[in-house]
């Protein structure tokens, strides 16, 4: 791919220059202006690894920890696992505007695919690795209510899982001390007077750090897992490649006339390409859209602006002596960004491959549809929620051919082979 080779982005014009099949004297397939925001959305980066977590790209932690992201037994009720609100069959999301598992969730449960290109995690990006986010839903009294003694509880009761962490990870800490190892504990540093907080106050520091040692490695094979979670071609890579080759029949068959339209109003007027960017369609930054409070959600939802605050905080950061490369970049990009009003009610840019598989769509589930996510962004309305909306999105005046256009071209982000089992079901053994 030019634009890869010669390592230019977005803004440049001069950018990989006319395709081939734009020479042949037949009229160009796409507007040649576009070319420079359509190159790099076939220009798939190299699958990036995760200093922090060290077991990123070991084949056996990856293998458990897909075990681990289907296992109920992960949960206080024994029967919700990752898998309930990012389950495969439904796109790795759950189609509910937002989550029920022991309870329900204030926000809507995005899909996992290519986060191993992500810098920051969750909506608010409170997280900025996927290790620190896995760590997040095990301890979440309305996801899979457990506490960190109790996961270790659970890991040493059971055969297969005690065995597998030991082989992998060495053993797991001996709790069955009750004097010193509550019930249940788990530091709850916004609500201290919740049982699990005071149970974890009468634990030494040297039994506190062995259970949390326990959370972040489970959560670090999860996630190792997570990383292998890529996409793998669409018609849209099939088209962007042809154009770049200059074979011409082969980009006609890859998107339809209608596909190419959406492609059009998605790299020009639309200016959708200006925040879904480059292969995984994510600028990986934050943007105030300006949707309406989510129904049913007590107080206000400052996105960004508060995960800052609480990523500054969050005991489980790339800096934290969790971490596995606390003074690398992950760690240092925090140092570098500030809170700013800026941020109130911004969210994270999903990216959009597969993403026709997983509705309903935004942060709170706003639209049952893509048609729906279309016809706002066509018509934005009127905005008065916390912060202000991106000044790039304004009324469009798109017609309803133009509308369809924009969803066919969305749906032809899905992959055209289906994903491998390997990557997508429980493996009948904890280990290869
Ligand atoms: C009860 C449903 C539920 C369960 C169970 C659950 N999640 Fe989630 N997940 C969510 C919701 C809701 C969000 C969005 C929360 C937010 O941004 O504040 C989310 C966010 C995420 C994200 C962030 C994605 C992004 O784009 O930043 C990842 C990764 C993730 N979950 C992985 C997991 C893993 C791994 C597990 C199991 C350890 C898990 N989830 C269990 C509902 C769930
Ligand atoms: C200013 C940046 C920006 C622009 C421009 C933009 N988007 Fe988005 N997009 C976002 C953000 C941020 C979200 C998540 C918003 C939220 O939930 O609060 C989003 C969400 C979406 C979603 C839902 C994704 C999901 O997983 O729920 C789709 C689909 C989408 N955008 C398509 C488009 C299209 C099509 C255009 C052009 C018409 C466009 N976007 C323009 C930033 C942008």
């Amino acid at each position: 791919m030019r634009c890869r080779e010669l390592g230019l982005t977005f803004g440049l014009v001069a950018c990989g220059g006319p395709s081939k099949a734009l020479d042949s004297g037949e009229p160009p397939l796409v507007d040649p202006e576009l070319l420079p925001y359509i190159w790099p959305m076939a220009a798939r980066p190299d699958q990036p690894s995760d200093p922090t977590n060290r077991w990123a790209g070991d084949e056996a932690a990856a293998w458990f920890g897909r075990y681990l992201y289907f296992e109920p037994r992960l949960s206080s009720t024994g029967t919700i696992s990752c898998a309930t609100c990012h389950d495969p069959a439904r796109g790795t999301g759950d189609g509910l505007a937002l989550s029920e598992a022991i309870g329900t969730t204030t926000r809507h449960a995005p899909a996992l695919w290519n986060l191993a290109h992500q810098r920051w995690l969750y909506w608010d990006g409170r997280c900025d690795s996927l290790w620190c986010q896995a760590t997040g839903p095990i301890e979440a009294e309305q996801e899979m209510g457990l506490d960190r003694v109790r996961l270790v509880r659970i890991l040493s009761t059971h055969e297969d899982l005690r065995g597998a962490y030991s082989e992998l990870f060495g053993p797991l800490p001996d709790i069955s001390d009750p004097t010193r190892f509550p019930e249940a504990a788990r530091p709850v540093e916004s609500d201290p007077e919740h049982p699990h907080h005071l149970a974890w106050l009468t634990m030494n520091p040297a039994d506190q750090d062995a259970v949390t040692e326990v959370l972040v490695t489970v959560a670090k094979a999860i996630a190792a897992y997570e990383q292998t979670l890529q996409t793998s071609d669409t018609r849209v890579d099939r088209f962007v490649r042809a154009l770049d080759t200059g074979k011409r029949s082969v980009a006609e068959a890859a998107l339809t006339e209608e596909e190419r339209l959406g492609l059009e109003l998605f790299a020009g007027e639309g200016e959708c390409v200006f925040c879904h960017s480059g292969w995984t369609f994510s600028n990986k930054e934050f943007h105030n859209v300006g949707l309406p409070e989510v129904e049913g959600v007590d107080g206000l939802d400052t996105g960004r602006y508060d995960g800052i605050d609480r990523l500054r905080n969050h005991p489980f950061r790339s800096g934290s002596v969790w971490s596995d490369d606390p003074t690398g970049e992950a760690a240092s990009r925090l140092e570098r960004i500030a809170q700013t009003f800026e941020q109130l009610g911004q969210f994270k840019t999903p990216g959009l491959r597969e993403i026709a598989s997983h509705p309903p769509y935004m942060h709170g589930g706003h639209f049952a549809s893509l048609t729906e996510v279309v016809a706002f962004y066509a018509e934005p309305g009127l905005y008065n929620g916390p912060g202000h909306r991106e000044e790039l999105l304004v009324a469009r005046g798109w017609s309803t051919e133009e509308q369809a256009a924009m969803v066919a071209f969305l749906e032809a982000l899905s992959a055209t082979d289906p994903p491998s089992p390997d990557l997508l079901e429980a493996p009948v053994t904890p280990l290869p």
